[in-house]
C-alpha cells in the first residue's frame, strides 16, 4: 500500500462501519493506518486486528492514573494520527465529543457519520439507539444517515452526503438502527471516504460539492 493515502478511524463500539471501510476501502482506495478506540472492549478493535490493521485502545487516564480532560485526551489521539501521516480521520461510531483543538489540528480532514438526517435528531445526547428512539417518539416518517465534516459543534459541521430510509409502522429502535446501518451507513460512508481520497469533494462555506464517479452514486 506504498503510495495509498492513509486513514485513521476512531471507534467506540461494534465497528460495523469500520468493517465496511475495511471491506470497501482498505487496500483498494486507501490504507487504514490505525484504528483508535476510547473503549477497551470495542469489538471494532478485534475487527481491525483481524484485518491486519494496527488497533489501539486509548485509556482516559495519564501514566499516574489521573483522568485526562477532553483536550489532553484528544492530544493523544492527534499525536497518534499525525505520527502516521493520515490524510483523513473518520469518526465511525465514535461516541466522545471532540474538542476544538482536535478539529483545528485537522482542518477539513475529519468526517463523522450520524444515523439520522441532520439537522434533525442530532447534537449532544443523540447517539446510538437514542437517535432512533427519538425518531420513533417524534413520529417521523423518514430517517437515514448523514456524513459530515466535523467542526466544534456536535453534529454541526457541513453536510457531505445524506440518504433516507422510510420509518415503518412496526419499527423498534433496533430494527430502524439495523435498516439504516445496512442500507445506508455501510454504503454511504465508504463512498464518501473514496470521494474524498480521490479529491472529488470540495467545500465552499457550509456547502459541500461532490463530483460524481462512474461506479457509485456519489
Ligand atoms: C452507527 O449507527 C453510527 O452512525 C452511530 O453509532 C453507530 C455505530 O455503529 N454514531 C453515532 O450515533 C454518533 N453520534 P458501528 O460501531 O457498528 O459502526
Amino acid at each position: 500500500m506504498a503510495d495509498m493515502k492513509k486513514i485513521a478511524v476512531l471507534i467506540s463500539g461494534g465497528g460495523t462501519n469500520l468493517q465496511a471501510l475495511i471491506d470497501k476501502i482498505h487496500g483498494k482506495h486507501g490504507e487504514i493506518a490505525v484504528v483508535l478506540s476510547n473503549k477497551k472492549d470495542a469489538y471494532g478493535l478485534t475487527r481491525a486486528k483481524e484485518a491486519g490493521i494496527e488497533a489501539k485502545y486509548i485509556p482516559p487516564v495519564d501514566e499516574n492514573g489521573e483522568r485526562l480532560d477532553d483536550e489532553a485526551y484528544a492530544k493523544i489521539l492527534e499525536d497518534e494520527i499525525k505520527k502516521r501521516d493520515c490524510a483523513l480521520v473518520v469518526l465511525a461510531g465514535y461516541m466522545k465529543i471532540v474538542p476544538k483543538s482536535f478539529v483545528d489540528a485537522f482542518p477539513d480532514r475529519i468526517i463523522n457519520i450520524h444515523p439520522a438526517l441532520i439537522p434533525s435528531f442530532c447534537g449532544e445526547g443523540y447517539y446510538g439507539l437514542r437517535v432512533h428512539q427519538a425518531v420513533l417518539d417524534y413520529g417521523a416518517k423518514l430517517s437515514g444517515a448523514t456524513v459530515h465534516f466535523v467542526n466544534e459543534e456536535a453534529d454541526g459541521g457541513p453536510v457531505i452526503a445524506q440518504r433516507a430510509v422510510e420509518v415503518l409502522p412496526d419499527d423498534t429502535p433496533q430494527t430502524l438502527q439495523r435498516r439504516i446501518l445496512e442500507n445506508v451507513e455501510h454504503v454511504l460512508l465508504p463512498e464518501v471516504v473514496q470521494a474524498i481520497l480521490e479529491g472529488r469533494v470540495r467545500r465552499e462555506g457550509r456547502t459541500v460539492f461532490v463530483d460524481p464517479s462512474q461506479d457509485g452514486w456519489i
